[in-house]
């Protein structure tokens, strides 16, 4: 649970479908409250099978009329280290679910560069566009109005996978994370840069993830078995957006809305 004690919202979906139109749904209402707010809004992708339908549907009506677009920010939580035409780049997948279907002014996206080794110098190229765009001094983190985050079965997000060095990283924005079991370098956004987040909105779907998730959510303030427990909002706001499959494990007594 989040360490400032306010308990996460959790909502269940009937299904993948209804999971992606409630994000969709929350996303516009975000991005244009955030727009006639500040005139723009920081939006972290996750990357990742989930979130494809929920670009989707971005992308298309009733929402690609409504979203105010040229104010939009890209960015994202994590790469991998290939080029953005892999199968497997999460830049690649938003790009071609959604990017090149919308009026995103091309400076507005801000890709992670990771398939240019060393990974290092992309985590630190990424950190360096981060303060750029966010005019952000020595000291300072940069706050996303959202970031969308997704769960792996082993309780990993974004690129912070278990019993990596990412874990415990406190003073960098973005990290090479090396993940052995994928035998792979990850770049990723770090705890603290997540956890200065306005909003932060997981999305999980798949039977899967019911068990790992059922022990996250029920596991107490402090406690932190899986890297998503690590997520905790200090100043923001934390929301659940769940499948049946993947909430089945549930204790539905615990301030669960069902969609
Ligand atoms: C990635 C993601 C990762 C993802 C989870 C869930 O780069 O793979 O950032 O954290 O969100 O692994 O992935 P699925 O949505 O494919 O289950």
């Amino acid at each position: 649970m989040p360490v400032d004690g306010t308990a996460p919202r959790v909502r269940i979906f009937e299904d993948a479908e209804a999971l992606a139109r409630g994000a969709a749904d929350e996303l516009l209402r975000r991005a244009v409250a955030g727009v006639e707010a500040r005139e723009s809004f920081s939006l972290a992708l996750s990357g990742g099978a989930t979130p494809r339908r929920l670009f989707g549907l971005l992308a298309a009506e009733p929402y690609r009329s409504r979203m105010p677009w040229a104010r939009i920010h890209f960015f994202w939580g994590d790469e991998r280290t290939v080029a953005p035409e892999h199968r497997d780049s999460n830049f690649g997948a938003a790009e071609e679910t959604l990017l090149s279907r919308v009026p995103v002014p091309p400076e507005n996206v801000h890709r992670i560069a990771a398939e240019r080794p060393p990974p290092e110098r992309a985590a630190a190229e990424y950190e360096a566009t981060l303060r750029r765009v966010f005019r952000l001094s020595e000291d300072d983190w940069p706050r996303f109005d959202l970031a969308l985050l997704g769960l792996g079965a082993d309780g990993h997000t974004a690129s912070l996978f278990p019993d990596t060095a990412a874990l415990a990283e406190t003073r960098r924005l973005v990290v090479a994370n090396w993940v052995e079991k994928l035998a792979t370098h990850r770049i990723t956004l770090t705890c603290p840069v997540f956890n200065r987040a306005a909003c932060i909105l997981f999305l999980v779907s798949g039977a899967e993830k019911a068990e790992t998730l059922a022990e996250i959510l029920a596991s107490e303030a402090g406690v932190a078995r899986y890297p998503a427990q690590l997520i905790r909002p200090v100043d923001g706001e934390l929301h659940w957006y769940v499948d049946r499959a993947a909430g089945q494990a549930l204790d539905r007594t615990k301030g669960i809305t069902p969609a």
